[in-house]
């Protein structure tokens, strides 16, 4: 939901920088891209409707002029207020060019902003709402004495919406100012520079210890300054959090797409998740704080997830995890379904949020919410510092490293992994789950990784590039799977269409009798999870039904009899029902991924699409 950075640095060059922090950015939103930058006390503004190639172009033909500015602002845009044209790209300024502005949000009140402007005829170049915020702390300048930090505080306290936002104003006296009320912002200010963006990934190769904004939070920063003041416009302190991740975790590493490197980083990451957590001998999790005691996990007598996309996925698997192996009642809803009913939660729910950026407006609200109902919070979640994990009473961090290919998939596995440790710790803590098969089922959860590895070579990987090829021009996909599965076959098919927008449709397979058979003929492909389970002969006779119909099957999974009624199969090591979702999504992510490059699809930046939806 649009990428902002910022650098002022203290004599040096900064334009490569901040065309650096827009492209590690870009996932966020690629309609529009843009810069402001000071050249001798002036505001330049460059700005371009599509991706940074367009403003790499548009830069390369001021033939070096601006190569020497040392102050900027930039932005890459998911549009939200008017088309991604040029006029609508951002930074954009007040009408007398004295202040530059880049947004990542809604500005909900704009068109009372806009009338106002009307009255003081104050001409509208684009139609964001954004250049109604840029005049609107143009004319506060005056009252602020020229102070752009107080004129910021002071514009924005007419603003009803939310935004993360960073300010640039030129003359004698250079500034850059940032707040946010909702989206992410961070910062960072050493002796040689000053820095903002929307995520730390786009920091780190300048610094490592960041300072994340609160709500309502307005910042000047300069070389060795950083400055905070709260909405009234007292100080307030900001505390810096240590990020570990390094530079490379944001590069391609030789993949040709971040979404196949991410898919093949996955036995890491569900190694990393356990790290440290699992102790066989206890038959037990081991996880930091009083949160996940005995006592305060005995006192959960439900749990309310709430989630968006891929990450509901990962609470419909929570939910098998958590009744069948610590027996308490699990209710999931969409964040977006769950914010704007009236929940009935009883005393004793806890609210988990399942977010992979820690920033999903929907997920954020649900999760605020359920705490005004009295309810604990606990998130599972990947992005340190994010306002997820800040606000909940606890978190399992997911230890996914970052994920920038915009489908999600090393984030949804590690999720699945948070789900299981947490669903044995809270199963041995009420006395449901016993030492001996809790140890079985976390041994086989250490072994997760080498199954992981199995999946990933090059044999398995050709297998199924082979099958998407074959595939790719079905008219639509139908995936079908039963029990602690169907999630995946909810997962699968969002991969693919979200990549290859091809239709595709998630179903649980005791549900296709019940309509969705009608659509079975040779041009429609389904693709059945199929594991060892208690219902898998079920699954089978559904794969009968299918094929009677003359539709292709492909099947993935370890049953194999299903494996064997099949046209085409992906075979997945035998694991533990409980287990089994961790393996089986995994071929699914690369059939998708296959689908997507044999249609030509822009995978890693698929169309309408951005990474973290700070927007409603
Ligand atoms: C799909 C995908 C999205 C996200 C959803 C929630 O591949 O990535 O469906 O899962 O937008 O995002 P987070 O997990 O950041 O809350």
């Amino acid at each position: 939901m649009c990428g902002i950075v910022g650098a002022f640095l203290r004599g040096k060059p900064c334009l490569a920088a901040l065309v650096r922090g827009l492209r590690v950015l870009e996932y966020r939103g690629y309609d529009s891209v843009g810069v402001g930058v000071l050249q001798a006390g002036e505001l330049v503004v460059r700005r371009k409707a599509g991706r940074i190639e367009e403003l790499e172009r548009l830069l390369a033909a001021d033939a070096g002029a601006l190569d020497e500015v040392s102050v900027g602002i930039g932005h890459s845009r998911w549009a939200t207020h008017g088309p991604p044209t040029d006029e609508n790209a951002h930074p954009h300024c007040d009408w007398r060019g004295r202040i530059a502005l880049v947004h990542n949000g809604i500005i909900e009140n704009y068109q009372e902003l806009r009338a106002e402007l009307a009255l003081r005829k104050i001409p509208l170049r684009s139609q964001t709402d954004t250049e109604v915020l840029a005049h609107w702390i143009g004319i506060e300048l005056e009252g602020a004495g020229g102070d752009l930090a107080e004129a910021v505080r002071r514009a924005l306290l007419r603003v009803r919406g939310y935004y993360a936002i960073a300010v640039l104003s030129g003359g004698e006296r250079p500034q850059m100012v940032a707040s946010r009320e909702g989206p992410p912002l961070c910062l960072a200010s050493t002796p040689e520079g000053a820095w903002l963006a929307s995520d730390p990934l786009a920091l780190i190769e300048h610094a490592r210890d960041i300072v994340f904004l609160e709500d309502g939070d307005v910042a000047e920063l300069a070389p060795g300054k950083l400055v905070v003041r709260g909405r009234d416009g007292a100080l307030v302190a900001r505390e810096s959090v240590h990020v570990a991740w390094n530079a490379e975790a944001a590069d391609r590493g030789g993949f040709a797409h971040f979404m196949l490197k991410e898919i093949h980083e996955q036995p890491d990451v569900v190694a990393r998740g356990l790290f440290g957590r699992v102790d066989l001998e206890r038959g037990d999790v081991t996880l930091p704080g009083e949160f996940f005691s005995d006592a305060s996990l005995k006192q959960v007598t439900r749990v309310q997830i709430s989630a968006c996309g891929t990450a509901l996925h990962a609470g419909l698997v929570a939910r098998y995890l958590i009744e069948g192996l610590a027996g308490v009642p699990v209710d999931v809803d969409f964040a977006s379904e769950f914010r704007y009913r009236q929940p009935v939660l009883v005393p004793g729910t806890l609210a988990l949020g399942i977010s992979q950026s820690g920033e999903t407006a929907d997920t954020l609200a649900a999760l605020r919410l359920a705490r005004s109902l009295g309810c604990r919070q606990l998130s599972f979640c990947n992005a340190v510092g994010s306002t997820m994990v800040r606000e909940s009473e606890a978190t399992l961090l997911l230890e996914a490293g970052p994920e920038i290919g915009v489908a999600s998939t090393k984030a949804f596995v590690a999720m699945l992994v948070a789900a299981t440790l947490f669903a044995v710790r809270l199963g041995r803590a009420r006395a449901r789950l016993t030492r001996a098969a809790a140890s079985e089922l976390l041994g086989e959860l250490g072994r997760m990784r080498m199954n992981l590895e199995r999946l990933l070579t090059r044999e398995v990987v050709d297998k199924i590039r082979a099958l998407a090829e074959r595939h790719k021009d079905a008219r639509g996909f139908l995936f079908l799977a039963r029990g602690i599965n169907y999630p995946i076959a909810l997962e699968g098919a969002l991969k693919l269409k979200e990549i290859s927008y091809k239709h595709a449709e998630g179903y649980a397979a005791g549900e296709m009798k019940h309509g969705p058979i009608a659509m079975i003929d040779r041009d429609m492909t389904t693709v059945v999870i199929a594991s060892r389970d208690s219902v898998a002969s079920k699954v089978r006779s559904n794969i009968e039904q299918i094929r009677a119909r003359g539709g292709p099957v492909i099947c993935v999974g370890d049953d194999e009899e299903s494996l064997a009624v099949s046209d085409e199969r992906v075979v997945v090591p035998g694991l533990s029902p409980w287990l089994s979702p961790i393996a089986n999504v995994v071929p699914l992510q690369l059939f998708a991924y296959h689908v997507a490059l044999a249609r030509g699809c822009d995978i890693d930046k698929p169309r309408n699409l951005a990474k973290s939806v700070t927007v409603e």
